[in-house]
């Protein structure tokens, strides 16, 4: 596979994101997010560890810039934090967050990497959730706020936004199953949240659409995950249905003006409960294009006894030799599948893969990482993306996550995702050995995962 066979303008990027590895957690103002205090809750992040000093990126900046040139990667993808810019959610902003994004921004810039913003992933300030956080409805006129703040303040600076990163991640799993931030549980959490958030995605975009240069282009990026049936029966045929419904197009599906997907999920229409009068035609915007993020494939099985979902998976470990660290089966063709998925959405016009990526026991020898499953887990994924461009012209991107090993979330540190390691202790970074073949697929090179860089 080499470069050229993509189409021609097709981007290459990588992302990360704010609470992921920035670290200075209440540094220079900074007020604290869900996650400051949900790392503070004993027995919610594997080994005790927090984002406190993370990959010590608000410091290190400009030399992990450096690195990011060098392997020539253009495009980078990272994420505002809130209570940096506004350290209690509304009101005053702090001067010195909103300067630090201001050096990041140029220091992108100088080395001509073209940076994407994510306005929001997952670092919800304090303040807010301790009035409700997302299921109280200030919370998403205080984002709305803050999407104009940051909009005309980068405006200068950014030509690519995105709203939010994830919506039924941080709704699901922190408001519903309680296992992210801000660990609250069950449905009357998590329906005002998720109405609230995709009010908030929508109304977003139009902030940004108003404010952010003509050229600008606005999205905003869903997590995907691809389910096929346990056994083809009619049943597991209906639980994928309702698994697409609720995993992938809760939040997609009213952005592109179809309203909520409560159909085939009827146990989630009582949503409209936390909807005011006009809320219906607030919930869609025309954006420019969607991020697609896709880790995972599941199996999927009828089962009346689940609450709710009236479905269940099956784990990989039960039903695959080889998963991810993440015990994530590896399965490219759900990326294919997805994308395609979503791109004969004729509202949706462009498609980006705007996270893609794979955890594996890393192993740093004399400076160097030879990852050689993360090589071919990239080639694999970028082939699959690759099989749907050449079916669908609006796929037109594709972000490796993620630049550097960080903090992933309940999981902690030991997850490492990056292409760059980062040796904690001593905060030295290490590109590993795909960042080396990313370097060379971005220079032009066929690349082969087989012994690269031996
Ligand atoms: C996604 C998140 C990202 C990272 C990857 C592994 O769900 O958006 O922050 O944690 O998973």
């Amino acid at each position: 596979m080499k470069r050229s066979d993509f189409p021609e303008g097709f981007l290459f990027g990588t992302s990360t994101a704010a609470y992921q590895i920035e670290g200075a957690a209440l540094e220079d103002g900074k007020g604290p997010s869900i996650w400051d205090d949900f790392c503070k809750i004993p027995g919610k992040i594997a080994g005790g560890d927090t984002g406190n000093v993370a990959c010590d990126h608000y410091h290190r900046f400009e030399s992990d810039l450096d690195i990011m040139r060098d392997l020539g990667i253009k495009n980078y993808r990272f994420s505002l934090s809130w209570p940096r810019i506004l350290p209690y959610g509304v009101g005053a902003k702090n001067q010195k967050g909103v300067d630090f994004y201001h050096r990041l921004l140029e220091a992108c810039h100088k080395r001509n990497i073209e940076p994407h913003v994510t306005m929001y992933h997952w670092d919800l300030p304090s303040a807010l959730e301790s009035r409700g956080g997302w299921t109280n409805r200030d919370t998403y006129h205080a984002f709305c706020d803050y999407a104009d703040l940051i909009t005309r303040e980068f405006k200068d600076s950014v030509k690519h936004w995105m709203v939010l990163n994830e919506p039924f991640v941080f709704t699901a799993v922190g408001h519903f199953a309680g296992i992210h931030a801000p660990g609250r549980k069950g449905l009357r959490n998590f329906l005002p949240a998720a109405h609230h958030t995709t009010l908030a995605q929508a109304e977003g975009g139009r902030i940004a659409r108003a404010n952010a240069v003509k050229d600008a282009e606005i999205g905003t990026t869903f997590s995907c995950a691809y389910p096929t049936p346990y056994r083809d029966t009619a049943w597991n045929r209906k639980a994928v249905r309702r698994y697409d419904a609720v995993f992938n197009r809760f939040f997609l599906d009213p952005a592109c003006g179809r309203g909520y997907p409560t159909e085939e999920m009827p146990s989630l229409k009582r949503i409209w409960k936390y909807a005011r009068p006009g809320d219906e035609q607030k919930l869609a915007f025309d954006f420019d294009f969607i991020g697609v993020q896709n880790y995972i494939r599941d199996v999927v099985r009828f089962s009346p006894f689940q609450p709710v979902l009236w479905f269940k998976t099956i784990e990989p470990k039960k039903r695959v030799d080889r998963t991810t660290e993440m015990g994530w089966e590896i399965y490219p063709d759900s990326m294919y599948n997805l994308l395609l998925q979503f791109a004969e959405y004729p509202e949706v016009k462009k498609i980006y893969v705007t996270e893609s990526g794979a955890a594996f026991a890393d192993t740093l020898n004399q400076g160097r990482v030879a990852d050689l499953e993360r090589q071919k887990y990239l080639q694999d994924y970028m082939d699959a993306t690759l099989r749907a461009s050449r079916v669908s012209s609006k796929i037109q991107g594709y972000f490796v996550w993620s630049f550097m090993d960080n903090f992933e979330w309940a999981e902690g540190y030991r997850p490492r995702f990056g292409l760059v390691y980062v040796d904690y202790p001593t905060q030295e970074r290490y590109p590993k050995d795909s960042a080396f073949m990313y370097r060379d697929f971005l220079a032009g090179q066929e690349i082969s995962a087989e012994g690269f860089g031996d």
